[in-house]
């Protein structure tokens, strides 16, 4: 029988020096205190680094970063990645303003299904991190599903095939010219469909090798994984379906609460993610920025 189960040694609290870190599930992500990411010394950096390693997704509390700070903050981990189809800020291109004002009238929110950010470019994010600046009372929280669990739960059989696959991913079911009429309700925000980077196919290993974990992860989502190289559309849209909906199983998720100053990072090599819908008629504002990630790969 196929065991979907996080064990408490899972998301444990791994004691740091410079930092204060508290699990918030059993199965990944952890509240960040005890630091100011304005005045970060190398030593509680590279603690917040190891953090992310062994939680997967952190929030870093109570901070109030400017977008200049977030820009030094976020190049500390290394290049800004790529944005396609949204535009950055005015003046800060790799900064991506979330908003949702409070007299919008759709209930669509940028990113809304599971996803890990642009996996379908050669080079996909390892990082995301989005800063808040206002949050709803209540509602606008996101959740986090760990890569991780979803792999190391499956048979070895199963883990076995799946090493041999390469997934396909594409933007165009995100990004296809047929979503300009959905981005059209996020008023506040300014995204570009269509054209030839909403329909390449890019192919990935379906389970990565984590470069700084070492280990191994399912990369596979529902939004940008349209296929399985050399099956036909009948034969992996099974697959990818099992694999989704394995993946975003409740008990491998976590759900983070939002304050304002929070401050969000996620590895998007080894988690999804995906943001609720559920605060029409109140604002909602981030900052976001991501790290370039590396060609993900598979080490036998
Ligand atoms: C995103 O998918 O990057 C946005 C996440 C969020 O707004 O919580």
């Amino acid at each position: 029988m196929l065991i979907r189960a996080a064990t408490a040694k899972t998301n444990a609290p791994r004691r740091y020096d410079h930092i204060k870190a508290a699990p918030i599930a059993g199965t990944m992500g952890a509240e960040i205190t005890g630091v100011d990411l304005r005045k970060l010394g190398d030593a509680a950096f590279s603690e917040i680094e190891q953090a992310l390693a062994d939680h997967l997704a952190i929030f870093i509390l109570d901070q109030d970063l400017s977008v200049e700070e977030l820009e030094a903050f976020t190049q500390r981990f290394g290049a800004f990645g790529a944005d396609p189809f949204i535009e950055g800020m005015k003046d800060h291109p790799h900064v991506l303003h979330v908003r949702k004002e409070a007299n919008e009238m759709a209930p669509v929110v940028f990113g809304g299904l599971w996803h890990s950010d642009w996996s379908f470019l050669e080079k996909p994010p390892a990082y995301t991190i989005l800063h808040a600046k206002e949050i709803p009372p209540y509602g606008g929280d996101t959740l986090y599903a760990n890569g991780y669990l979803a792999y190391e739960s499956l048979s070895d059989e199963m883990k076995r095939v799946l090493c041999s696959l390469t997934a396909l991913h594409s933007a165009e079911r995100g990004y296809g010219a047929q979503m300009q009429n959905i981005y059209a309700f996020l008023e506040n925000m300014s995204v570009k469909t269509g054209g030839d980077a909403s329909t390449r196919v890019q192919e990935h290993p379906l389970v990565r090798t984590h470069p700084v974990t070492k280990r191994k992860t399912l990369y596979v989502n529902p939004v940008y994984t349209v296929g399985i190289k050399g099956m036909h559309p009948e034969e992996a849209a099974p697959i990818l379906a099992f694999l989704n909906d394995h993946m975003t199983h409740e008990n491998f998720t976590c759900r983070f609460r939002w304050s304002p100053g929070a401050v969000a990072m996620w590895d998007n090599r080894c988690c999804l993610h995906l943001p609720i819908s559920d605060y029409l008629g109140f604002r909602r504002e981030m900052y976001r920025t991501t790290v370039e990630g590396e060609r993900p790969y598979l080490e036998s």
